[in-house]
Parts: C-alpha cells; sequence; structure tokens
C-alpha cells in the first residue's frame, strides 16, 4: 500500500513496484492540486494496481481500506510537500502531515491487533514505512553533514509538520512495538514533478521567455537526488529495512540555487535554443523566501552501507533528462494545470 501515490515521488515508487511486479500495489490518494491520474496512465491498466481515492485525514476510512487490503507493507508518502505553501497557508499541513499520520498509525495498531487475535501462528505486523525529508534536522552552515542521530530543529511550518510526523512513529514503535521504518531525503528532482518548486519552475519559466526567479542571493545549497534512485532507496528500507531503524537518503550532489538555475540555462540553450540571446539573461533576483534554510546535505553512510544502496544517477545526465522529459510532455504540465502555479509567486506569508 501506497499512500499518496499519484504525486512526484510516489508515482516514481508505484511505476518501480509495478517494473518490479509486485502482486497487489494499492494507491490511496486524495488527488489534491498536487496528485493527478494523468501521472500515472500505464500504471493503472497494471491488473495488480488499484487507486483508492481516499484522504488520509478520514480516520474511519484509513481504518476501513487497511483493514479490506490487509497489507504486507504501508510506504507512508502523503503529504502537503511544498515550504512555500505551508508560509502562506499552514493549516493543512497540520491536518494532513501530522492528523493524517496518527490516523494511519492508528489504523495499523487496529489491523496489528486484529492479526494477534487470530489463531494464526504465522501473524505479521504490518510494516508502516513512513517517507519524511532531511528539512526536519534544520539548516547546516558552510560544512558538516545531517546524519540520523542530528538534533531536530525544523524551521518552517511544513518541516515542523514533517518533524511532529517523525515522532508520532517513533512513538507507536516504542510505546505500542508498530513495526516501523523512517527514510528522511534530501531534494528530489526528475519527472512529474509539479511545477511549483525550483528546477520545473525554472524550465516552465525560461521555455515561456519569463523572469526566472531566484530567492535571495541564489546562495543557498541543496542535495539534488534523482526521484528514480529515491524510489529504489525506498523499496529497499521498505523491504530490509531494520524496524525501528531511520535510514538518511541523499544524492552526494550540493549545488548552491544558482548553479542548478545556470545549469537549466545552459542546457535548455543546448537543446531548445532561444532566438535571442541565453535563457540566463532571465535570470532575476527576488525578495528571499522567510525563514530560508542555508544548507542541507545528507550522510547516507547507513543505507549505503546496511543496505548496499547508491545513487546510480549523477545530476548533470539527471537534469538533463529531467528537462528533455519537460519537453516531451508539455501535455502533462497543462493537464495538471503547472502553467498557472509556475508563473505564481508563493510563500510570503499572509493568512489563510
Ligand atoms: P507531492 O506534493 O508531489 O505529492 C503528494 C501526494 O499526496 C499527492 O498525490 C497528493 O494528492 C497526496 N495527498 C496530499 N494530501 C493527501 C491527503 N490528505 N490524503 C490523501 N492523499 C493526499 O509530494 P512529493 O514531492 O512526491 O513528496 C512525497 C513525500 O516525500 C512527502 O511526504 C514529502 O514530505 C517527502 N519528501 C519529498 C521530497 C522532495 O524533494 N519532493 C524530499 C524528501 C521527502
Ligand atoms: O530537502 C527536501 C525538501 O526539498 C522536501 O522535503 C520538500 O518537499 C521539497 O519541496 C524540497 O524543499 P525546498 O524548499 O528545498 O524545495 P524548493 O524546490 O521549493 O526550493 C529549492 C530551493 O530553491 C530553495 O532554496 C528555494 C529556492 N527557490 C525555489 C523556488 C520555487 C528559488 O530560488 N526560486 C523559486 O522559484
Amino acid at each position: 500500500m501506497v499512500t499518496g501515490g499519484s504525486g512526484f515521488i510516489g508515482s516514481a515508487v508505484i511505476r518501480s513496484l509495478v517494473a518490479e511486479q509486485y502482486a497487489q500495489i494499492v494507491n490511496i490518494d486524495i488527488l489534491t492540486y498536487a496528485g493527478n491520474e494523468a501521472t500515472l496512465l500505464n500504471e493503472a491498466c497494471y491488473p495488480g494496481y488499484k487507486h483508492e481515492k481516499a484522504d488520509i485525514r478520514d480516520a474511519q476510512a484509513m481504518r476501513r481500506l487497511i483493514k479490506k487490503y490487509q497489507p504486507d507493507a504501508i510506504m507512508h508518502l502523503a503529504a502537503e510537500s511544498h515550504v512555500d505553501r505551508s508560509i502562506d497557508g499552514p493549516g493543512e499541513f497540520i491536518s494532513t502531515n501530522i492528523q493524517g499520520t496518527y490516523n494511519l498509525l492508528e489504523a495499523v495498531r487496529t489491523e496489528d491487533d486484529r492479526r494477534l487475535a487470530l489463531t494464526d501462528q504465522s501473524w505479521r505486523r504490518v510494516r508502516f514505512h513512513h517517507i519524511s525529508t532531511d528539512e526536519v534536522y534544520g539548516t547546516l552552515g558552510a560544512s558538516g553533514y545531517f546524519h540520523e542521530e542530528s538534533p531536530y530543529q525544523p524551521n518552517s511550518p511544513y518541516s515542523a509538520s514533517k518533524a511532529a510526523s517523525d515522532h508520532l512513529v517513533r512513538a507507536w514503535a516504542e510505546t505500542f512495538g508498530t513495526d516501523t521504518v523512517v527514510s528522511n531525503c534530501s531534494n528530489n528532482y526528475g519527472p512529474y514533478q509539479y511545477p511549483e518548486k525550483l528546477i520545473p519552475v525554472v524550465i516552465h519559466r525560461a521555455l515561456a521567455e519569463d523572469v526566472i526567479p531566484v530567492y535571495g542571493k541564489g546562495d543557498n545549497i541543496r542535495d539534488w537526488l534523482f526521484v528514480d534512485d529515491h524510489a529504489t532507496a525506498l523499496i529497499e528500507v521498505m523491504g530490509r529495512g531494520e524496524s525501528g531503524r531511520t535510514y538518511n537518503i541523499g544524492g552526494d550532489s550540493e549545488r548552491t540555487n544558482l548553479e542548478v538555475v545556470e545549469t537549466i540555462c545552459r542546457v535548455l540553450d543546448d537543446i531548445a535554443p532561444r532566438g535571442n540571446g541565453t535563457y540566463s539573461d532571465l535570470i532575476t533576483f527576488v525578495q528571499d523566501r522567510p525563514g530560508h534554510d542555508f544548507r542541507y546535505a545528507i550522510d547516507a553512510d547507513r543505507i549505503k552501507t546496511e543496505l548496499g544502496w547508491r545513487p546510480q544517477e549523477r545530476f548533470e545526465t539527471g537534469i538533463r533528462r529531467t528537462i528533455e522529459w519537460y519537453l516531451a510532455n508539455q501535455d502533462w504540465v497543462n493537464v495538471v494545470g503547472g502553467a498557472h502555479s509556475a508563473k505564481k509567486r508563493q510563500g510570503l506569508g499572509g493568512s489563510e
């Protein structure tokens, strides 16, 4: 069972599960602005695939679906995921990311109790894989890395809501014996990312000959991971991770935002040149994000040594693949309504 399977990372996970021919894959996704059926058109034909359009904030629905499907494992990705939106309207982040995770944990506990009451000696708990972010650890200076024991210091409503949900998962494992694994990952990029995050926004605006907005001075640093590498890591953690353990996942690809934007402009100059000038002429420095974390960087040693996972895609080739995908899939961008989002500056505050 995958929650949030119609979003960016969840859909990459479902594509991988289908490719690995998992017998039964249930996607629980209410289809918010960030989720769309157009993202899983091919996978929807897979015989073992089922989409349940349900809200993780609905406790009864979560209990019903878990009882109905009796999953071996739940990969929990459904969330409000965009930092800028959490600045403009934190409420949905609290209800979906915290209450939604609580509902799932309670539904899992009910299902575990039901299995325990059966006479069958071979019963197994539901494995609950909570997919989280490196942003729970706060921000780094110019040096150092986040590791699994780094203190939690979330700075945005989004990261605070994810941190809260991580704590709930830990407590359910310690107190109720729920079989949990947690993974905290760095910035993902690749196909099917909703065009409100940096990389798809830059591609979209460049192609539209619009200004390319860089927050502050563009010197903030992120560690970029190609989404299919994340999906592979998640399937490893779900299948082989040690119960109760956290795994950090990163791309070994730190870049300043300006470096990322300039790289995209260079690739576009190469494959879709402008009539006049270079795409980098469109770069514009704009007002910074409030509470903008300076740097994220992941020490992924644990997942590398314990589970043998490594990122396969280099940033230079991954970003080119991503740009080529967006050029070839403008229909998808139009279907999900990304043109409107990519044009809109979010995250400067204001109340709900
Ligand atoms: P996304 O915003 O693209 O997709 C989220 C999905 O969850 C959407 O399909 C949406 O419809 C669904 N959803 C939202 N609220 C729901 C609800 N109440 N009930 C049911 N479904 C709901 O997000 P993403 O970028 O794919 O991120 C997935 C997960 O990975 C999130 O938990 C996020 O915190 C985490 N994460 C993301 C990144 C990243 O760089 N994007 C990095 C690390 C961790
Ligand atoms: O680190 C993992 C996190 O990465 C995930 O948990 C989040 O779900 C995901 O959205 C992402 O968060 P960021 O805030 O780092 O991603 P975003 O794409 O919004 O911004 C990346 C950087 O680019 C950040 O420093 C802000 C900057 N930025 C962003 C946008 C949208 C710009 O300079 N201009 C922009 O238009």
